[in-house]
């Protein structure tokens, strides 16, 4: 069997922009369905990893809680946002769960600390244990317990990028709301153009051209997230593509996928 890893990005679980949380619950069960399929076919094992989109951006933004936790206006803030991305998570799992998946969720806030903000790994045994048993498990971006600041946020990316280091990953799959990775934002730029092929000899280019939108969003956004995704990624087939189109999944795993190709050595 082959290991997929997925990204469910916040924008596509969530409606990111939105100040408050608010699930795309539509899409979640449709997304469920897809991967229902896949997992039937017998020929893969899966990692699930979701984002948090409107469910964690927007608080961890006006509280600040990246860059620490320093009074007990942030440890309340720091609960519900932890509180808030568990209900993402428990609306994801339902959802997976009615399509027949044996999901099994992982809340990073309780085996991965951070130190000052920047990721250590952690002991991927219990991962390994779960796919054995043919058993899938899932991960979230999530606030975590930092050993200098007091508490951090985890980007479902930087997850990603650890497994597929640690892991025999055959491939791994981003869905995001838009088609791929383009020369600027396509929400704004009307002007900007899907790269179909990250490599070596572009990908310097791509990460000058990628400009921070106005969204709330306290993990790097693409820029920062690609540059996470780099180092981690190397030698692995990478597809990001469009998660709000039905069957984007499915897609990502034929040889003319649509969406980024992304392959860097
Ligand atoms: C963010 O995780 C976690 C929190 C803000 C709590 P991600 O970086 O994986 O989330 P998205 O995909 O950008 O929403």
């Amino acid at each position: 069997m082959k290991l997929l890893i997925i990204k469910l990005g916040g924008s596509v679980v969530t409606y990111k922009d939105s100040p408050t949380p608010k699930a795309r619950l539509d899409t979640i069960k449709r997304l469920a369905k897809e991967i229902g399929q896949i997992y039937q076919q017998n020929k893969y094992q899966l990692i699930l990893v979701h984002g948090a989109g409107s469910f964690g951006h927007p608080i961890a933004k006006k509280y600040k809680l990246h860059q620490g936790m320093k009074n007990k206006q942030q440890k309340l803030a720091f609960s519900l946002m932890d509180q808030q991305v568990l209900e993402l998570n428990s609306v994801i799992m339902e959802s997976l769960l009615k399509c027949n998946v044996p999901v099994v969720a992982l809340p990073p806030r309780s085996f991965i600390q951070q130190s000052a903000g920047k990721f250590a790994g952690f002991d991927c045994q219990i991962i390994k244990n779960y796919l054995d048993q043919n058993q899938i498990p899932v991960l979230f971006g999530d606030g975590v317990l930092d050993d200098k600041w007091g508490c951090s946020i985890l980007s479902g990316d930087t997850i990603v990028s650890f497994l597929a280091k640690k892991l025999p990953v055959h491939q791994v799959i981003f869905l995001s709301d838009v088609d791929g990775i383009y020369t600027g934002d396509p929400r704004t730029n009307r002007a900007a153009k899907l790269i179909p092929e990250i490599n070596n000899q572009n990908f310097n280019e791509v990460i000058k051209g990628l400009t921070p939108t106005k969204r709330d969003d306290v993990t790097g956004e693409m820029q920062g997230k690609l540059i996470a995704l780099q180092h981690g990624l190397k030698s692995l087939p990478v597809v990001i593509g469009n998660g709000l189109k039905v069957k984007t999944l499915q897609k990502a795993l034929m040889p003319a996928s649509t969406g980024t190709k992304m392959l860097l050595h």
